[in-house]
């Protein structure tokens, strides 16, 4: 396997928790790129995006992980931003940097995460419960899913019986630390 490792999915994913998870089992370095972004450009994704727009803020977001990965550190596991690798040739160059895991979920287990999540960051969510967020990313995960299925891996969030009982974060870091370990 090639590293670093790359974290793909939609927003609420797990990608920065189960990614923490995942590099302390490993004892890797963990990196949240879009903390990475704030700390590298003073506003967070969301703030980025409601001053300069969402263009500019793919322009920058392109730049933070390109040159994160010029850094002589191997062992590093990356939570991406939801939107990065459907972004011009993002996914090409997250598949020539490293090894990319797309963390896939039915679009209504996302909703019923993302409604239990503090939504404040999330402006097109924000107020929004798990019905009403489903109708909003519905479409946005149609158009971005040929992007995030073009990763290495694709894990399918384990659920069983079709109901989320917390423990789906813990059980994608296992499934992804076996999958990293065998190869
Ligand atoms: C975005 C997801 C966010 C962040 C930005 C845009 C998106 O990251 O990069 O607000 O377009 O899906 P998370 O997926 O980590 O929430």
């Amino acid at each position: 396997m090639v590293y670093p490792i790359y974290l793909i999915g939609y927003m609420g994913a797990g990608k920065t928790t189960v990614g923490r998870i995942l590099a302390d089992r490993l004892g890797w370095h963990f990196v949240d790129l879009d903390e990475a972004f704030h700390e590298i450009h003073g506003l967070s994704p969301a703030d980025y995006i409601r001053t300069y727009g969402v263009e500019a803020f793919r322009r920058k977001e392109k730049y933070v992980l390109e040159d994160l990965a010029e850094l002589p550190i191997e062992k590093v596991v990356y939570a991406t931003g939801g939107g990065y690798p459907c972004w011009e040739d993002n996914m090409e160059c997250l598949k020539e940097l490293g090894t990319s895991f797309y963390l896939r979920w039915q679009p209504h287990h996302l909703a019923q995460r993302l409604a239990l999540t503090d939504l404040s960051e999330r402006p097109l969510l924000h107020g929004k419960n798990a019905e009403e967020i489903l109708d909003v990313i519905m479409p946005q995960l149609e158009a971005r899913a040929p992007f995030y299925e073009q990763a290495d891996y694709i894990l399918d969030a384990p659920i069983s019986n079709d109901t989320l009982d917390g423990s789906e974060d813990e059980l994608l870091a296992e499934m992804l630390y076996d999958c990293i370990i065998n190869s």
